[in-house]
């Protein structure tokens, strides 16, 4: 038995009054009382239900992952904002969605780097392109961070090169920055990326992670703070380290974790989220995170079916939800919620939200936070 699984029982029975402050929330909200419960989302600090959590910032707004898109997020009232992890040769953490920075930067036009350009297989997939272990910190910092889909958010070009790719530190310190100019604190929600690919090169997040979360006191279990992670073993390796909320992340029911993968683990995403699936997760996480997908499927013809029991499920063992990912676009939309023939052009983002919100998850990954939090505030009334 690991540490993290002998301190389970404990984080667990706080998690579970969490969720049961969300019950109570439904009590108290229809006496009159709109704001939500603390308990697992982090005693001390108010964080509503749902949450809204802005996936890479304002990341439908902004290039994501940069100081910007941040802000922006927060500024628009986010009550979580995303970061993705992912280190330099050097070992610093810094916050992109993959460690392949071709699509999300402009290392591709600096002929500096062009002898960095190099394949190499990722999680079982090939990739060609440069990659933030093969570029020391100095390195990375010379570049400037671009819109990653710039056919559907041409708008967001116009911030293309104004920042360059931020260190995880470096967004804690403007967390705190910003925590104490608005007299509350900035909630964080922080993922690993390739974790075990990382190991192997000698690069493992956890521990400059933790240390990092030690440093800004978000290592405590009530810290404005969750740690996400495809990997179940990598936040099992975090809850030896940290008391930091711990949220597992599941893509489809089909795939398989990749650490999984690698230690032969038959396990898929469908054995995970079997009642006793969730009650092995709940030893060592608070949450968990699922695609969107898993709480409500998708018919054939990309319509919303029936919501499947994994909120109902989760709950029962005390865990919260913080499914992902929504985005206005119709290309990104269930069928139903569709508007016009333009994918790019928004479609019925607030009649998706009521769908998902009604299966009562705790919080929600959106790239337009603005949007989301119209969304919560509707739900809330609607509830109340
Ligand atoms: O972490 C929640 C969500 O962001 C997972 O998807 O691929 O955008 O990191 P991804
Ligand atoms: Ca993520």
């Amino acid at each position: 038995m690991t540490q993290g699984e002998r301190r389970g029982p404990g984080r667990r029975t706080m998690i579970g009054a969490a969720v049961l402050g969300s019950a109570a929330l439904t009590a108290t909200a229809a006496a009159g009382t709109a704001q939500a419960r603390t308990g697992g989302h982090g005693s001390g600090s108010r964080l509503p239900v749902p949450a809204v959590i802005a996936h890479r910032g304002a990341s439908g707004h902004r290039p994501e992952h940069t100081l910007g898109s941040y802000q922006l997020a927060l500024d628009m009232g986010a009550d979580v904002i995303e970061q993705d992890l992912v280190p330099t040769r050097d070992g610093h953490l810094v916050c992109r969605h993959e460690n392949d920075i071709t699509g999300t930067t402009d290392i591709a036009d600096r002929s500096e780097f062009a002898s960095r350009r190099t394949t190499k297989t990722v999680d079982g997939v090939k990739l060609t392109g440069w990659f933030t272990e093969d570029l020391t910190l100095a390195e990375l910092k010379t570049l400037r961070a671009k819109e990653r889909i710039p056919a559907v958010r041409q708008e967001n070009t116009l911030y293309d090169g104004r920042w360059t790719v931020p260190t995880f530190a470096e967004v804690l310190r403007w967390a705190d920055r910003e925590g104490r100019r608005r007299g509350r604190p900035v909630w964080l929600h922080a993922e690993t990326k390739h974790p075990t690919y990382f190991r192997k090169l000698g690069l493992g997040l956890e521990e400059p992670l933790a240390a990092l979360l030690r440093r800004h006191g978000r290592h405590r279990a009530t810290a404005p703070m969750f740690l996400q992670s495809f990997e179940p073993t990598s936040i099992q390796r975090l809850a030896r380290l940290v008391s930091t909320p711990g949220v597992v992340l599941l893509s489809d029911a089909k795939s398989r974790p990749w650490d999984f993968t690698e230690s032969g683990d038959p396990r898929t995403v469908a054995d995970l989220i079997t009642p006793a699936g969730l009650k092995e997760i709940a030893r060592y996480a608070q949450g968990i995170g699922p695609t969107l997908d898993l709480v409500i499927p998708r018919t054939a013809d990309g319509r919303l079916g029936r919501p499947t029991t994994l909120v109902r499920d989760a709950h029962a063992r005390g865990l919260v939800l913080h499914p992902y990912t929504l985005r206005n676009e119709n290309s990104f939309l269930p069928a139903d919620f569709r508007r016009g023939t333009d994918p790019n052009a928004y479609g019925d983002a607030f009649g998706a939200y009521r769908a998902y919100f009604a299966t009562g998850i705790d919080g929600i990954f959106t790239d337009q936070p603005d949007t989301g939090l119209l969304a919560a505030a509707d739900h809330r009334d609607a509830r109340d």
